[in-house]
C-alpha cells in the first residue's frame, strides 16, 4: 500500500511540472518578465543567475524539484549555483511563485 501511495505522489508531482500547455508557458514567461526575473535570468544562458534550462536539467530527476524552487524564489537562494545570491521575492503571491517554479522546470536547452 505504502509504496503505491508514494509512487502516486511522485507521479502527480511530475505531471504537474510537465503538464503546462504552451499558452500557460507563455503566460508564465510574461510573469517572469513582469517580475524582473529575466533581468537576472535567461532561458538558455547564464546571466547573473543560472539559465532556466540548466536549473531544469540539474533537478530533472527530482520529482519534488518545483517545491524546492518555490522555496528558493520566495526566500532567496545562495551557494547552489555560485557566489552570487538570489534575493527573496516576498511580494509575489504563492500561486505566482508556484507557476514560475513549474515553468522553470519545463525550460529546455
Ligand atoms: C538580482 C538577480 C536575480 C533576480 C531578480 C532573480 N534571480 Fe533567480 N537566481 C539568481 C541567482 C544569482 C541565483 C543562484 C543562487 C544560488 O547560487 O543559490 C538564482 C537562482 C534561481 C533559481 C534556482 C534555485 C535553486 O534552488 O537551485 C531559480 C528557480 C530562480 N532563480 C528563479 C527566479 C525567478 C522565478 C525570479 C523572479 C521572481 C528570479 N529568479 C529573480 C539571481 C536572480
Amino acid at each position: 500500500m505504502r509504496p503505491l501511495f508514494i509512487s502516486l505522489l511522485l507521479l502527480s508531482g511530475l505531471a504537474q511540472a510537465a503538464d503546462m500547455t504552451e499558452a500557460e508557458q507563455a503566460s508564465a514567461k510574461e510573469l517572469a518578465q513582469a517580475n524582473g526575473c529575466l533581468s537576472c535570468h535567461a532561458l538558455t544562458e547564464k546571466i547573473v543567475g543560472p539559465a532556466y534550462s540548466s536549473v531544469a536539467e540539474k533537478y530533472k530527476a527530482d520529482a519534488d524539484a518545483a517545491s524546492g524552487l518555490v522555496q528558493s524564489i520566495q526566500y532567496g537562494s545562495k551557494g547552489k549555483w555560485g557566489r552570487i545570491p538570489m534575493p527573496a521575492h516576498p511580494s509575489l503571491s504563492p500561486q505566482d511563485i508556484k507557476t514560475l517554479a513549474n515553468w522553470v522546470m519545463t525550460v529546455k536547452k
